[in-house]
C-alpha cells in the first residue's frame, strides 16, 4: 500500500491526524469502530501476554469481550496456562493488529478478575455448545485423544439436555486497567506515527507523547 494518509476516520480526520487526539479510550473506539468494518474476522482479536513464575513471557490470541474507561475483558479456565500466569502476577500486556488498516495498538497495565455477576452475564450470551465446551476442557491440561474430549463433551451434554448452562466455577473474566497505550499506524518509506499515552495509577491522568518510528 502506499500512502496510508488518505484513509478517512469516521470523524471525518484522516488517519494522520489521530496524532492529535487527547484521550486513548475514544481513540481505541474509533480505531475499533473501523477495524471491524475491514477485518475479515475477529476485529476484537489480541495477543495476551503475561509472564509465567520464571519471569518467562507467554502470549497467545484472546477475544476481547467488552471495553471502557475501566478497561479491556476476556474470558477464559482460570486453571490454564494463563490463568495461572495471572494469578503469579497479574499484569498483561494486550495488542491488537488490524492488517486491513495498517494499524496495531499496544496496551500494558494491572490484570483484576471480572465480578461473578458480570461473567455470568457474558456466559449467558455463549452459544449452548460453547458453553457445553466450557465445562468439558480441561484448558492447557494434556489431551489423551480428541475422543476423550467428545466423550467428555457427550457427558456434560446429556447433563443439560433440557435448562440452561450454568457458568463453570473454573471459568470467568478478566480486566487489564491500562497504564500505557500506544497508537502505530503505518506511514510509507517505514515512517510510522506513533503516539504513546502513559499514566502512572489509573488515578492519575494521561501523559501523551510523539514517538519515532
Ligand atoms: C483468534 C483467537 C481467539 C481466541 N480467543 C480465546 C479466548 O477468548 N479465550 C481463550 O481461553 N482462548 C482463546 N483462544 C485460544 C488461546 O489462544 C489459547 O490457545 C488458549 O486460551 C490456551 O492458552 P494458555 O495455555 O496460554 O492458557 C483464541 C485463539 C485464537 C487464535
Amino acid at each position: 500500500m502506499s500512502d496510508t494518509t488518505s484513509i478517512k476516520h469516521p470523524s471525518g480526520l484522516t488517519s494522520g491526524d489521530f496524532t492529535a487526539a487527547e484521550e486513548p479510550f475514544a481513540l481505541f473506539a474509533e480505531w475499533f469502530a473501523e477495524a471491524s468494518g475491514s477485518e475479515p474476522n475477529d476485529p476484537n482479536a489480541m495477543a495476551l501476554a503475561t509472564v509465567d513464575a520464571d519471569g518467562l513471557p507467554d502470549v497467545r490470541m484472546v477475544l476481547m469481550k467488552g471495553y471502557d474507561s475501566h478497561g479491556f475483558v476476556f474470558y477464559s479456565h482460570k486453571a490454564s496456562q494463563k490463568g495461572r500466569e495471572i494469578a503469579g502476577n497479574p499484569k498483561a500486556a494486550l495488542l491488537f493488529h488490524w492488517k486491513s488498516l495498517r494499524r496495531q495498538v499496544r496496551v500494558r497495565g494491572s490484570v483484576t478478575p471480572v465480578s461473578d455477576a458480570e461473567a455470568d452475564a457474558y456466559f449467558a450470551t455463549r452459544s449452548k455448545q460453547s458453553q457445553i465446551g466450557a465445562w468439558a476442557s480441561k484448558q492447557s491440561q494434556p489431551l489423551e485423544s480428541r475422543f476423550a474430549f467428545e466423550q467428555a463433551i457427550a457427558g456434560v451434554a446429556a447433563k443439560h439436555l433440557i435448562g440452561e448452562v450454568p457458568r463453570p466455577p473454573g471459568w470467568s473474566g478478566w480486566r487489564i486497567t491500562p497504564i500505557r497505550f500506544e497508537f502505530w499506524h503505518d506511514r510509507p518509506f517505514r515512517l510510522h506515527d506513533r503516539i504513546e499515552f502513559r499514566r502512572d495509577t489509573p488515578a492519575h491522568p494521561w501523559t501523551k507523547t510523539r514517538l519515532y518510528p
